[in-house]
């Protein structure tokens, strides 16, 4: 078994408050991802600003993609991208469009969605899914727990690397212990931290217990 990657989830809402988080958290983790909220307040430019921080680390763009995939991910693959986020709910040509422009993208998963569909993102080349709890879910009263084990492992088993998130906490990470997780994505648990840092390395501390070196 692989031990996971850990990303950090930048959802910062200006890039002075992104940079400083991840000069902190950047070199524990092993991927840097400029997100959703940073993208929307200050588009490419945060992607640039991860680039060029880290020329050798896998840099993400969630931009949760819904339409025309070419043109986002041309853009945020000249920003400095190595992936971007699209939406399950997106079409397969939008997500083709974007994979073409990015070279890889990883499918958001949110809402319904069903095995079908999940095949029809394998069948389409697309192998990176993101198993996601919201964070609206889960501020009104949503948790981790077996129904999302079992999704999970649904999607490893059919093929997919699967990253997973939302309001996650290392507490959490035993629940997918004997689980090929490619990643875990934490966002606020790291950033919103007294000590960013110190919390990023209990995260990789616990993955390296869980699943070894
Ligand atoms: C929100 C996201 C977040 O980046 C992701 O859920 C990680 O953040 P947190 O750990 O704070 O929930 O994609 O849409």
């Amino acid at each position: 078994m692989t031990k996971p990657n850990l990303q950090v989830a930048l959802d910062n809402n200006t890039l002075a408050s992104a940079l400083a988080d991840v000069r902190e958290v950047g070199p524990i983790v092993d991927i840097v991802e400029a997100g959703t909220i940073l993208i929307l307040q200050e588009g490419d430019q945060a992607v640039k600003a991860l680039r060029a921080l880290f020329p050798n680390k896998t840099v993400i763009a969630d931009t949760k993609c819904a339409d025309a995939g070419g043109t986002v991910a041309k853009n945020m693959a000249d920003a400095g991208a190595d992936w971007m986020t699209c939406i399950c709910s997106a079409t397969i040509p939008t997500m083709k469009a974007a994979a073409k422009e990015i070279g890889e993208i990883q499918v958001e998963l949110y809402g319904n969605w069903t095995k079908e569909d999940a095949q029809s993102w394998l069948d389409a080349g697309i192998s990176q899914a993101i198993y996601h709890q919201s964070r609206d879910a889960l501020l009104s009263g949503g948790s981790w727990g077996e129904k999302d084990l079992n999704k999970v492992k649904t999607l490893v088993d059919m093929g997919f690397r699967v990253s997973v998130t939302g309001g996650l906490k290392p507490e959490v990470l035993p629940l997918f212990k004997g689980v090929n997780v490619y990643t875990f994505i934490a966002g606020r648990a790291i950033t919103q931290a007294a000590d960013p840092a110190a919390a990023a390395q209990q995260f990789q501390d616990e993955i390296v217990r869980i699943w070894g070196k």
